[in-house]
C-alpha cells in the first residue's frame, strides 16, 4: 500500500469540509472525526490501519491518550518481555546497560501505529509489521472505536494507560510548547476543556477504553498513572501476569528500574537525537514524572472548572482519578 492509496481512500470517505473544524496551538487544524479530533494525516492512518491491519492472537496492544504515561507503559512492557525471554538476574544497582532500552528509546522499541507503521510517505507498512517477532508490541493513540476490528475481534490483549486530566493537560502543554512553540498556558486549557486536543476529547477516549474494559476484562487492562506510581510493584506484577509472562518479586525491581523515569532520562540514547517518523526529539518525554504537579500551573477557578466537567462526564461509570 502506498500514502496515495490512503490519500484516495480518505478523498472517498472523508469531506473534510463537512467536518467541525478548530484551530489547534493558534495554528493547526484539527477536525472532529466520528467524535474525535485528529489531524488529517491521522484520519489517513486510520483508514489504512482499519482496513489492512491483521492482528495476531497474541498482538499486544498499549493504548493511551497523550501524555498519560506511554513511554512508561512501552518501557515496562518491553522490559517484562526481554526480562522473560534472557532469564535476567542482574541486580538493580549492578549496572546492567545491555537491555533493549539501554540501546533504543522507548518508542523506537514499540511503534505508535498511526505513526510509524500507518503513518504518512510510510511505503511498506505490511513489511514493518510482518518483521515483528511474536508476541508484537504496538501502540496506539487512538479511540477504542477507531480499532480496527481485527484487533476487536482476535484474542490480543490490550493494555490501557490512562492519568488524572490535570497533570496530563500541564505535560501535554509542556510537550506541545517544546514541539510547537510558546502558548499561553491559559488558551491550551480553554481548549482542553471543549476537548480540543489531538485525540481528545480525553474524557471520551478514556470512557471508550473503559467501558469495553467492563465489557472484556480478560481482554483490556486498565491502569493508572497515579496507581503505577502509587503501587509500582503490584501494578507490574497485574500487568506481567495479563501477558502471560508473570514476574517474581526480583524480576519486578529489575522492570521498574530499567524502565524507571530517573535512568531512561539520563541514558545516552534518550538525551539527544529524534524520534518517530516526526522526529520528536527524544528527550522531551522525560519530565517530572509526579503526580499533581497541576497545582503549579491551575488557578483555582481552571481546577473547580476541570474538576465538574470531568465529573460530570464520569458519572456513573465508576472511574475516578485521585488527583
Ligand atoms: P510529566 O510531563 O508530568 O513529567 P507520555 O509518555 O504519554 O508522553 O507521557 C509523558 C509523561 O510521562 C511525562 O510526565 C513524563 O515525564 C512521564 N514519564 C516518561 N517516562 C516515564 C517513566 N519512565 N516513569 C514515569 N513517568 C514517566
Amino acid at each position: 500500500m502506498d500514502s496515495s492509496s490512503t490519500g484516495s481512500s480518505m478523498n472517498q470517505e472523508i469531506d473534510l469540509d463537512k467536518l467541525p473544524k478548530a484551530l489547534f496551538w493558534g495554528k493547526l487544524s484539527l477536525y472532529n472525526w466520528k467524535g474525535f479530533w485528529c489531524f488529517p494525516m491521522v484520519m489517513k492512518s486510520v483508514l489504512a490501519f482499519q482496513s489492512h491491519f491483521e492482528a495476531r492472537s497474541d498482538d499486544i496492544i498499549l493504548a493511551s491518550f497523550p501524555k498519560t504515561g506511554t513511554t512508561w507503559l512501552k518501557a515496562i512492557c518491553v522490559s517484562i518481555l526481554e526480562c522473560q525471554s534472557k532469564g535476567d538476574d542482574h541486580d538493580h544497582d549492578g549496572g546492567d546497560q545491555t537491555d533493549e532500552l539501554s540501546k533504543k528509546n522507548p518508542h523506537a522499541c514499540v511503534l505508535t501505529v498511526e505513526n510509524n507503521v500507518y503513518g504518512e510517505n510510510i511505503s511498506n507498512p505490511d513489511d514493518i509489521l510482518s518483521g515483528l517477532s511474536s508476541p508484537r508490541l504496538l501502540h496506539t493513540h487512538l479511540s477504542y472505536s477507531y480499532l480496527p476490528d481485527s484487533i476487536k475481534k482476535s484474542n490480543c490483549k490490550i493494555i490501557y494507560i490512562t492519568r488524572n486530566p490535570k497533570d496530563t493537560l500541564v505535560s501535554f502543554w509542556h510537550f506541545m510548547v517544546k514541539l510547537l512553540g510558546p502558548y499561553p498556558f491559559e488558551k491550551a486549557y480553554d481548549e482542553s476543556v471543549k476537548g480540543i486536543m489531538h485525540y481528545g476529547p480525553h474524557i471520551d477516549h478514556v470512557l471508550e477504553y473503559w467501558f469495553e474494559h467492563l465489557k472484556m476484562s480478560e481482554k483490556i487492562l486498565f491502569l493508572k498513572y497515579e496507581e503505577l506510581k502509587k503501587d509500582p510493584k503490584g501494578q507490574v506484577k497485574k500487568l506481567s501476569s495479563f501477558i502471560g509472562r508473570p514476574l517474581n518479586d526480583v524480576e519486578v525491581e529489575q522492570v521498574l528500574w530499567k524502565s524507571s523515569l530517573d535512568r531512561l532520562k539520563d541514558l545516552e540514547v534518550n538525551k539527544t537525537g529524534v524520534v518517530s517518523h516526526y522526529k520528536i526529539p527524544k528527550n522531551i518525554y522525560f519530565r517530572l514524572g509526579v503526580v499533581g504537579d497541576w497545582k503549579n500551573y491551575f488557578t483555582e477557578e481552571m481546577e473547580r472548572n476541570l474538576d465538574e466537567i470531568t465529573r460530570a462526564k464520569l458519572e456513573g461509570s465508576g472511574i475516578t482519578f485521585d488527583a
